[in-house]
């Protein structure tokens, strides 16, 4: 519980990048045993924040004390040895290890010189059993669902005996029922003295879980505030520093040219069936959303229908003209594009500039190829535009990947996607992990896209989210499409039942 005593002081902390000041003299404290939480735009200076806290990138200025002593971090390990732990933006397990050997990686205890494994079971089954955290040792981590690795990355800081755990983004992956599931470790860790320190895109959650919020505005403190005293909205307002802008109201502009036309289209994984006997449209002008827990086969309908895994059954057309057996090249050349769900792995080349970054998936196309040569020029102006419309926080197209801030990387990817025109985008989370006025901004593009004529596959576990946007909604579960709601008419609680199969059948 809190006792009023710091955690942590950060002070006048400043960071500087080629072109950009990430943190201008932010200043951050944080109570002994609270929940307190870090909020702002993307590229506000957040995870940069929290890098200097864990140690990771030396301040340039600026002092921080720990339980109320300076200090100075020179490295994580400095960081671990004062009792503070992080689960980063993008999580950092081997994927081929066990999880028992992923939480001891590092920090391995000896006997005699050799692991003592019986030790160090124990004593992460007793974290298991003390704070909830369901998870098998011997699983192997590449098996793990996203919130089970997050819970392996959890235990992993508190195995190293953090007190105090900083979050980043925490939320971003996770379906609902993980986030409620995330909530209860995280009061439980509270309950036990820990102080803990995330950041969250999600304001509405963020006013749920949290005992203080911090709002960062371009790398500078605006203000704390108690959870109690303030809407999503204000902070919301206090994030962009401007009234947000509110959402069009949608009118149809739904064609009737089908693009898209799944039929019966099944696909299997060793034998057996994942996706079963799919009948879908989407036509020129409409959004069609599927609502799905993650890990019911959406995931695979989107790679059968992008060409990465092959139909067992049924058939795909685009554009009236049958692609079943074409290639992933072939049908991104036909007009396909991709805002894939885990962008970090597959969407950008991290070490590469953005204006290479613009060409990825396109290398072939038009206009970045003349002749066999690759077109710079046109690269670079297309990978300025996507800056431009797309909102991308950066100093210029020469900037790598990696120097994006996490949000910034997204609306890049995105903007990427949609500045080709394609006939159909299929989108998956492609809200994920920005913050409320980007999110506004994505939403936006689509809509005008869609009233372009453009036709899109949304895949989204933001229920708000494929709400407002779809035109028509279609329910996946295990495997199947089993329900087709008319968004206007549904709320986002029946939208929950029917993707845990509480309610069935089909209004068509
Ligand atoms: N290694 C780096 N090299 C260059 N610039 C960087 C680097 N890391 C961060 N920046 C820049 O510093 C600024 C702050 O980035 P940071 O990652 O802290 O933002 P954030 O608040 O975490 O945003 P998001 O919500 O998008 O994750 C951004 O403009 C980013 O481009
Ligand atoms: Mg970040």
């Amino acid at each position: 519980m809190s006792s009023g005593a710091l955690a942590v002081e950060l002070i006048d902390i400043t960071k500087r990048f080629p072109g950009v000041i990430a943190n201008d003299r932010v200043n951050l404290s944080v109570e002994d045993g609270e929940i307190h939480a870090i909020c702002g735009e993307n590229g506000a200076g957040k995870s940069t924040l929290m890098k200097i806290l864990y140690g990771m990138q030396p301040p340039d200025e600026g002092r921080m004390t720990v339980r109320g002593e300076e200090v100075v971090l020179k490295s994580p390990k400095d960081a671990i040895e004062l009792g503070i732990g992080m689960v980063h933006q993008h999580f950092m397990l081997a994927d081929n290890f066990t999880v028992l050997e992923n939480i001891i990686l590092g920090a391995e205890p000896a006997k005699r010189g050799l692991v003592d494994w019986r030790s160090a079971r124990a004593e992460i089954e007793a974290l298991v059993e003390t704070y909830g955290l369901d998870v098998r040792p011997d699983d192997l981590v590449e098996d793990l669902e996203v919130g089970e690795r997050q819970r392996v990355e959890i235990l992993k800081v508190l195995y190293r005996g953090a007190r105090i755990l900083i979050l980043d983004e925490p939320t971003a992956v996770l379906v609902p029922q993980e986030i409620e599931e995330l909530f209860r470790n995280l009061r439980d860790l509270k309950e036990s003295g820990h102080t803990i320190i995330f950041i969250d895109h999600k304001l509405d959650e963020v006013l749920e879980i949290s005992d203080t919020v911090t709002v960062i505005r371009q790398g500078r403190t605006v203000t704390t505030v108690d959870p109690a005293d303030v809407t999503a909205h204000d902070l919301a307002e206090l994030m962009v520093g401007s009234e947000l802008p509110v959402p069009e109201t949608r009118e149809s502009t739904v064609t009737d040219v089908v693009v898209l036309e799944l039929s019966g289209l099944s696909t299997s994984d060793n034998e057996r069936e994942i996706v079963h006997d799919v009948d879908l449209r989407v036509r020129s002008g409409e959004i069609v959303g599927i609502a799905g827990v993650e890990g019911n086969g959406q995931h695979e309908l989107i790679e059968t229908l992008l060409g990465m895994r092959p139909a067992s059954s049924g058939s795909i057309t685009l554009d009236g003209r049958d692609i079943t057996g074409t290639t992933v090249r072939q049908r991104r050349e036909l007009g396909i594009d991709y805002i894939p769900a885990d962008r970090h792995r597959y969407g950008l080349m991290l070490d590469a500039p953005l204006w290479e970054n613009a060409m990825l998936g396109h290398q072939s196309e038009a206009p970045f190829v003349k002749g066999i040569w690759i077109d710079r020029k046109a690269a670079r102006a297309t990978a300025a535009e996507i800056i431009e419309e797309f909102d991308v926080r950066t100093p210029g197209v020469d900037t790598p990947a990696h120097a994006l801030s996490g949000g910034n990387q997204q609306k890049f990817i995105i903007g990427r996607e949609m500045v080709t025109d394609p006939s159909l985008l299929v989108a998956a989370h492609p809200t994920r992990g920005i913050d409320v006025g980007a999110q506004a901004a994505v939403w936006e593009q689509l809509r005008a896209a869609r009233a372009a004529g453009l036709a899109v596959l949304l895949i989204s576990a933001d229920l708000d989210e494929l709400i407002g946007l779809s035109d028509v909604l279609h329910v996946m579960l295990r495997g199947e499409l089993v329900a087709e709601l008319d968004p206007a008419a549904v709320t986002p609680r029946d939208l929950g039942s029917y993707m845990t199969g509480a309610a069935v059948g089909a209004t068509e």
